[in-house]
């Protein structure tokens, strides 16, 4: 069945809007999961026009449509208003238009409102919903709101209050858009519908866990941005822990949105909260410095427009966390993320204990990789025989790789998310809870890196981070598993 529902863009000129939101929207329609019973409205300060609007949004779609028909039939849902958040009469003709559009598109009053823009008005945007009736207890009403969420945990809980004002916790959707993704969302079919895994999903045969977000760009446009939040806040205080939490979850009792919910808040807070001393020695930070790759010369970060002089902004962290639940109690989970790393690339290492050696020859340790992105499979390392008169172990890998064209066809991100929201599923969307609880250690990474009391590494661009993400490693006895820049070296692309 379409869904029934008028969608309010808090943002809609915005790049998000354009590069991910209406293009999502209109693989729904497509789909036929939006038919003829819905709506949306932009606001944003410009003053557009609603044929403006449509354009946009048809630009927006880019090759998605099948004819100008289509599109054109899906952007006439669109509507738009020139706004300014803090102007109630604003508010007032949006409460107009949005009864006019519930009545012509029989939404039955269901509403969802989307905040992309700048969080400091996230506050503001909520009262008003509030205060004007635009929230007005009509079929269901919904707020999926974009990170950050807050900028430590004191905004965060400042936002928290404003919004639950307006909305209950079960209303709002916390947007990680990594919990959109196919293989992330699959993690849940490898770990419980295969007994292998289940079995030893826990401390006594996983040795450590190691989750790489490489990203080969730099900052691009977004230094303004990015030089105020650092990788830590960008990556790891949010798709970074969410994804652990998944990894590190008991199995839940059903495969419902509260009973995973349940299972991952106690992951949140049983993170360890180390010791300064251990937080110093366990987490590290770099930015990265001009470098040459593939031919091509990058410049450093501090080089890059709107970065300011000194920034000690990190465009690199790495860290190692602990669960202290019984299932996971004193194994590593080691992450590093960062820009103008050697390649784009989101995977996850698991790396299994040896078992005991009868052999009197070394082998390695069996590893499961799943990939996230770009590639997106599974890949299990394990030891053989070598064929031969001799008795030599030697590494196999098993491999499955998504088909390109179920690569292709799988929903991106937000369109996932999108659907869940509407279908009132916030399984994949951040709890409060988890917010806090991953604030509450992050604020104390932060506050050691901001009195200084931590090197701020240099990497050269194009490489896997500062030396000393791998001695980080070193002094837990292993290394990181994942070396795309070895390739590079041997092929003379990178010194
Ligand atoms: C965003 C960060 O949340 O995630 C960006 O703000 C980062 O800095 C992006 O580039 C990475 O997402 P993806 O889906 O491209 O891996």
């Amino acid at each position: 069945m379409p869904a029934k529902v008028l969608f309010t863009f808090f943002g809609a000129s915005g790049d998000l809007a354009k590069r991910k939101l209406y293009p999502a929207l209109f693989r729904l329609y497509k789909s036929g999961h939006l038919a003829e019973n819905f709506a949306v409205i932009g606001t944003a300060r410009r003053p557009w026009t609603k044929e403006y609007f449509e354009e946009v949004v048809i630009e927006s779609l880019g090759e998605l449509p099948d004819n100008p028909r289509q599109a054109a039939e899906f952007a006439s849902h669109f509507y738009y208003q020139s706004h300014d958040v803090n102007d109630t009469a604003h508010y007032q003709s949006l409460k107009k238009l949005q009864d006019e559009l519930a009545e012509q598109y029989f939404t039955e009053g269901n509403k969802i409102f989307f905040l992309s823009m700048a969080p400091e008005f996230f506050g503001t945007i909520a009262k008003h919903l509030k205060s004007e009736q635009i929230v007005d207890g009509q079929g269901f009403e919904r707020l999926i709101i974009e990170k950050p969420f807050g900028t430590d945990l004191e905004t965060a809980e400042q936002l928290n209050q404003e919004l639950s004002e307006a909305f209950d916790e079960n209303q709002i959707y916390r947007i990680d858009h990594y919990l959109g993704k196919e293989m992330v969302q699959n993690i849940f079919a490898v770990r419980f519908a295969n007994p292998i895994f289940e079995q030893m999903w826990s401390n006594q045969y996983i040795d450590n866990i190691q989750i790489t977000f490489a990203e080969s760009i730099g900052v691009e446009e977004r230094a303004g941005y990015y030089d105020t939040s650092g990788a830590l806040k960008d990556m790891v205080q949010n798709h970074t822990l969410q994804l652990l939490s998944i990894l590190a979850m008991d199995k839940p009792e059903t495969f419902d949105e509260h009973a995973i919910r349940q299972e991952k808040i106690k992951v949140f807070e049983n993170l360890r909260h180390q010791s300064d001393e251990d937080l110093k020695k366990n987490f590290v930070r770099g930015q990265y410095a001009a470098g040459r790759i593939n031919k091509h010369d990058y410049i450093g970060y501090l080089d890059e427009p709107n970065v300011s002089e000194n920034s000690q902004t990190e465009t690199f962290a790495a860290g190692t966390f602990f669960v202290d639940t019984e299932r996971f109690k004193n194994v590593p989970f080691f992450f590093r993320t960062g820009k103008r790393m050697t390649e784009k690339g989101t995977r996850v290492n698991i790396i299994f204990k040896p078992t005991e050696n009868i052999f009197g020859q070394e082998f390695e340790q069996n590893v499961l990789t799943i990939y996230i992105q770009p590639t997106e499979g599974f890949s299990l390392h394990i030891n053989g025989k070598q064929v031969g008169t001799d008795f030599n172990i030697t590494p196999v890998d098993l491999k499955f790789r998504h088909s390109g064209q179920a690569t292709a066809n799988s929903p991106e991100a937000y369109e996932k998310l999108m659907f869940d929201a509407l279908n009132g599923d916030s399984t994949n969307f951040s709890h409060w809870r988890e917010v806090k609880a991953s604030w509450a250690l992050i604020d104390r990474v932060v506050k050691l890196w901001k009195d200084n009391t931590v090197p701020l590494h240099t990497y050269p661009a194009g490489t896997m981070g500062p030396q000393a993400a791998f001695d980080m490693l070193e002094a837990f006895d292993t290394q990181w598993y994942w070396h795309p820049d070895e390739w590079y070296r041997e092929h003379g692309l990178l010194d």
